[in-house]
């Protein structure tokens, strides 16, 4: 089989196994299972892995209230039924003052079992259709730890541009992290 033929059954049988939605508390314990499975799975994001279930229900009512103020979207990402990951727009800000700013900062991550599978990418440019078509985002934003090279590739395979290099940006597990940032514009 050619691999343009290849790519697209690849991409045409993703598209049909993933859909995306809101979490709920009920989803809470498929959560929880993930962050136990991966102890290294908390090195990239920006929030601390729960130590126990009573944090994880604490950490997703503050998500949920966020999500009231408009601050954030947050999507579970489901893999034929199954809590893979989540994806999100996050620090959504329309107005400064009297500055428009329309700007969102994307973010993402897929349980270890099912990575290299796409799933990252087309929910993340799922994230960005809805951020700029639904929301009426002017832009979108992301960073990436430097020695993150699967979540660059992605950020870039969406079409974001590299626009700089924070040097020690936060210090966490010994040492101090760079960071690349990236953006696109609507349209
Ligand atoms: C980074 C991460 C989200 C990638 O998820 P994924 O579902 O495996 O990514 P995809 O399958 O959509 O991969 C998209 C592309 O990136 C590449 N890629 C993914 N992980 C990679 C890695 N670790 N090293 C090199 N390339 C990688 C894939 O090969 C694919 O390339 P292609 O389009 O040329 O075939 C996942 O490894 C993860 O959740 N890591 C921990 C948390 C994290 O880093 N989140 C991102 C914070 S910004």
């Amino acid at each position: 089989m050619k691999k343009g033929l290849l790519t697209h059954s690849l991409t045409h049988s993703l598209t049909h196994s993933l859909t995306h939605k809101e979490l709920l508390v009920g989803d809470l314990e498929e959560l929880w299972l993930i962050f136990q499975e991966d102890a290294e799975l908390g090195k990239y994001l920006r929030f601390e892995i729960p130590r126990n279930f009573a944090e994880l229900e604490a950490l997703f009512f503050s998500w949920e209230k966020k999500n009231k103020n408009k601050q954030v979207v947050r999507w579970g990402i489901f893999y034929n039924g199954k809590l893979v990951g989540i994806v999100s727009l996050q620090n959504i800000i329309y107005q400064s003052g009297k500055r428009i700013k329309n700007v969102g900062e994307l973010g993402f991550w897929v349980a270890k079992n099912f990575r290299k599978k796409g799933i990252a990418y087309y929910s993340a440019k799922k994230m960005v259709e809805h951020g700029f078509n639904k929301l009426k985002l002017h832009k979108i934003i992301a960073s990436c730890v430097v020695d993150n090279i699967g979540s660059q590739k992605i950020v870039e395979k969406l079409g974001m541009r590299k626009v700089g290099l924070r040097k020690d940006h936060y210090f966490y597990l010994n040492r101090w992290w760079d960071m690349f940032t990236y953006e696109i514009l609507e349209n």
